[in-house]
Order: C-alpha cells, then sequence, then structure tokens
C-alpha cells in the first residue's frame, strides 16, 4: 500500500493546475485586414482579467545594418516567414503553457527595431495570437484551439495601411505603396492567402462583423467555464482523496 507520502505525490500529479489548460485563438490575415482591431474588440467584449493579446509584430526578427538600411528604404521583406522569429514565438507560448511568465519583446516599426524593456505576461487562460502569418507554422497550429482568418478586399488594406502607417508607424506614401508592391502584395499570395485553407472561421468586413466577434466571444466563454467546472471538479476530487488519506 502506498504510504500518505506517496498518495500525496499521486494526487499532486493527478492535478492539473488552470493555467496547464491555456487556450490559444490565432487570428491570421492581410495587413490592414482588421486582425488587431478584432482582436482588441473580443477582449473588450470579454472584459475579463485572464485573456491577453500577443502580437506577431513583436516576434520581427533584430536586423543587421545592412537590412536596417534597407528597411529604412523600404527594401526590406517584411513579409516573408525568415523575418519573423518563430521559435521564440513557439518558446513563448510552451512557456505559458506550462505555468512559466513569458518576456515579450517591445517593436518599434518606427525604428525597425526592438526596443529595450519586455512586457510581462503571468499565466493567461486565454491567448488571442494575431499577426498576418499567424496560422503559418505547423508548430503552432497544433497548439491552437481555433484559428480565424480576416477576410477583406486589397484595395481597402492597402488605404487603410497607408493611413495608418502614415499616422502611427513613421512613413510616407510614397514609401508605403513601394513596400507593399515589391514584398506585401507578392506574398500575401504566397504565404497569407494560403491560410484560409487551415481557417476554421473566415471573417469579412472585419470588426464590423459584430456577428463573427460574438461568435468567437462566446466561444471562449464557453472555453473559460468548461474549463472552471473542470477545475471545481478536481479540487472537490482532491479534498475528497486527502480526507480519505
Ligand atoms: P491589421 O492588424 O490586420 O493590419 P488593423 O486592425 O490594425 O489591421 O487595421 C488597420 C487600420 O485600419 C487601423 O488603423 C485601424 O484602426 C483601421 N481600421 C480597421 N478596421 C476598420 C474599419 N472597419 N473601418 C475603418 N478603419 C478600420
Ligand atoms: O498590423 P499588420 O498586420 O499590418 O503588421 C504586419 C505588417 O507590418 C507586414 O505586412 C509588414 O510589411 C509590416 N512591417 C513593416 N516594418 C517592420 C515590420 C513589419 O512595415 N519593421
Ligand atoms: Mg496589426
Amino acid at each position: 500500500t502506498p504510504s500518505s507520502q506517496d498518495k500525496e505525490i499521486i494526487c499532486k500529479a493527478r492535478y492539473a493546475p488552470p493555467w496547464v489548460d491555456l487556450s490559444i485563438i490565432g487570428i491570421a490575415g492581410g495587413s490592414g485586414s482588421g486582425k488587431s482591431s478584432i482582436a482588441r474588440s473580443i477582449v473588450n467584449q470579454l472584459n475579463l482579467p485572464w485573456v491577453v493579446i500577443l502580437s506577431m509584430d513583436s516576434f520581427y526578427k533584430s536586423l543587421d545594418p545592412e537590412c536596417s538600411r534597407k528597411a529604412f528604404l523600404n527594401e526590406f521583406d517584411f513579409d516573408a516567414p525568415s523575418a519573423l522569429d518563430f521559435d521564440a514565438l513557439l518558446k513563448v507560448l510552451e512557456d505559458l503553457k506550462a505555468g512559466q511568465r513569458a518576456d515579450i519583446p517591445i517593436y518599434s516599426f518606427a525604428e525597425h527595431r526592438r526596443l529595450s524593456g519586455t512586457t510581462s505576461i503571468y499565466s493567461p487562460h486565454v491567448v488571442i495570437l494575431e499577426g498576418i502569418l499567424a496560422l503559418h507554422d505547423q508548430r503552432i497550429l497544433d497548439m491552437l484551439d481555433m484559428k480565424i482568418f480576416c477576410d477583406e478586399d486589397a484595395d481597402v488594406c492597402l488605404t487603410r495601411r497607408i493611413i495608418r502607417d502614415v499616422q502611427e508607424r513613421g512613413r510616407d506614401v510614397e514609401g508605403i505603396i513601394k513596400q507593399w508592391l515589391a514584398y506585401v502584395k507578392p506574398n500575401f499570395t504566397k504565404y497569407v492567402d494560403p491560410q484560409r485553407k487551415v481557417a476554421d472561421i473566415i471573417v469579412p468586413r472585419g470588426v464590423k462583423n459584430k456577428i463573427a466577434i460574438s461568435t468567437v466571444v462566446q466561444y471562449i466563454q464557453q472555453i473559460l467555464l468548461d474549463k472552471s467546472k473542470k477545475h471545481q471538479a478536481t479540487l472537490k476530487r482532491l479534498g475528497r482523496e486527502s480526507m480519505n488519506t
């Protein structure tokens, strides 16, 4: 028969802390299609502390001086998978699943580089991962509980991007269009658009699509409810088992 110490170890082994159940929602789509706006809208509607947005912007690789010079001339390709550090992103997701703190880099689009310091994430229950290539890497796809693709016309995306990048990302119109034609548009066809095949939900009309957003919100609420019930049941069971020891 197991000793009381052994019983305690067995109980702990069968106890899954809530963060082990971390759910990850992926949102991919073209630049300007409304991914970041949709992610914010989902979080606002949920209004819960343990749901966080993880933007793939944070995982752009650092550039050497030559690539940085090209970036400022709008001659660097930020739309191919090689521009992003998928290994670092995967490590963050794995750390969060293991209940560990993750330190997220802070990226400056205006400076094409990581800034000093990080933002820390602790034990979230839901992570919303958004980025042009959120549904690209098979290792990350395997970790996702729900896959969303934002569908928007290219001219709408480009006009939104022009306004946003001039206002928020320190760009000029000529440079934005040069980068769009050289890299953003061809890589959309090559890498971004094919992700719709692995999506569970395709969302047209971006943040204006209230039904799509409330469907996702309800799905997340259901996940959290199921998780909470499971956790309560585990605590009850452990309580009963420890009374029997
Ligand atoms: P993404 O993250 O896919 O590039 P964003 O959500 O950042 O897209 O949207 C790009 C820009 O367009 C942002 O400045 C945003 O405020 C604006 N925007 C997004 N959706 C709409 C919309 N439905 N109508 C008007 N502007 C929008
Ligand atoms: O938010 P959005 O999806 O538009 O962000 C991704 C876009 O950011 C990519 O299309 C890429 O061209 C652009 N980008 C950039 N400069 C960087 C990093 C990314 O223009 N330094
Ligand atoms: Mg964005």
